[in-house]
């Protein structure tokens, strides 16, 4: 995970290495926190077949692995890395920007370790480990998408020098974390933020509420988002593939020219040019407003 905040501190927190990492100490998980694992990973993987990119469910063996609860990261990286060089490293909690990018760059998928209380199963604000490992390192075992995280980490350390991460950060939001995929004609979940929660998994492919729109990076990298609640829009790909050409074949340097001058746009706007597949009613987030 990434947070600006982070960047506030001088260095590594005592006991991490200079690069944030820690040992996951995975003998430390008392019973209760795998037990939450387990419940967790069995609602999930019973509700997530029909709606999930059918590449996260083959990456899901990966975390089929030989000890019960939470994955043991050294078991779990060494699996990831035979199929596409990748491993699980966990930090403390928020890292800088930098040192976020510089791990994805070069295949270190960075994990909190701790896990949610069972007063929060369905909602945290922090990515705990279910989020992190279960949402995210499933689609580390695809290939193409693999190198598509690996590209976003130098695209990352690329953007630190325009001052333009806010900007990229988007494209990190709408795909990784929240993206949508149009496979065998009908859309699919694959990001990391829908498919480790049981609500917006629901409501991001059933809810008359989102915007469902067809995935331009330009326009992507203009939208706001919501980061406390489900989103108002999903940017909808047609492929992994798709997704990684049009992000190796961007030159950034002049898009984030280009964006600085160009207005921002509301989680909720449609724009004209939009290949729309869910015109949104937004009731959902209209009820919400209310009650706040
Ligand atoms: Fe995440």
């Amino acid at each position: 995970m990434m947070d600006a905040k982070a960047e506030l501190l001088n260095g590594p927190p005592p006991g991490a290495a200079a690069d944030w990492t820690i040992p996951q100490d995975w003998a430390a998980y008392t019973p209760g926190e795998h037990a939450m694992w387990d419940k967790l990973f069995a609602r999930q993987a019973a509700m997530l077949p029909d709606r999930v990119t059918p590449a996260f469910m083959k990456g899901l063996d990966v975390l089929r692995l030989s000890k019960p609860g939470v994955p043991d990261f050294e078991e779990l990286s060494e699996r990831l890395q035979k199929l596409t060089g990748w491993s699980v490293v966990a930090v403390p909690g928020l890292v800088p920007d930098d040192v976020f990018f510089e791990h994805m760059a070069n295949r270190r998928f960075v994990a909190g370790r701790f896990i949610r209380k069972p007063e929060q199963i369905d909602y945290l604000q922090e990515p705990d480990v279910f989020h992190d490992v279960f949402g995210h390192v499933p689609l580390l075992a695809d290939p193409v998408f693999a190198d598509y995280m690996q590209a976003y980490g130098e695209g990352g350390l690329r953007s630190l020098k325009f001052g333009a991460l806010h900007k990229l950060a988007r494209l990190y939001w709408y795909t990784v974390e929240f993206g949508l995929i149009r496979e065998e004609g009908r859309l699919h979940l694959y990001g990391a933020g829908i498919v480790s929660s049981y609500g917006e998994s629901i409501f991001a492919l059933d809810d008359p509420s989102p915007n469902r729109v067809g995935f331009d990076l330009k326009r992507v990298m203009r939208t706001n988002y919501k980061i406390d609640d489900y989103q108002q829009t999903y940017f909808v790909i047609d492929s992994f593939e798709d997704l990684l050409r049009q992000t190796l074949e961007t030159d950034f340097a002049p898009l984030y020219r280009e964006l600085e001058t160009a207005p921002d746009l509301a989680p909720d706007a449609l724009e004209e040019g939009d290949r729309i597949f869910t015109a949104g009613a937004q009731e959902y987030a209209r009820s919400k407003a209310k009650l706040g």
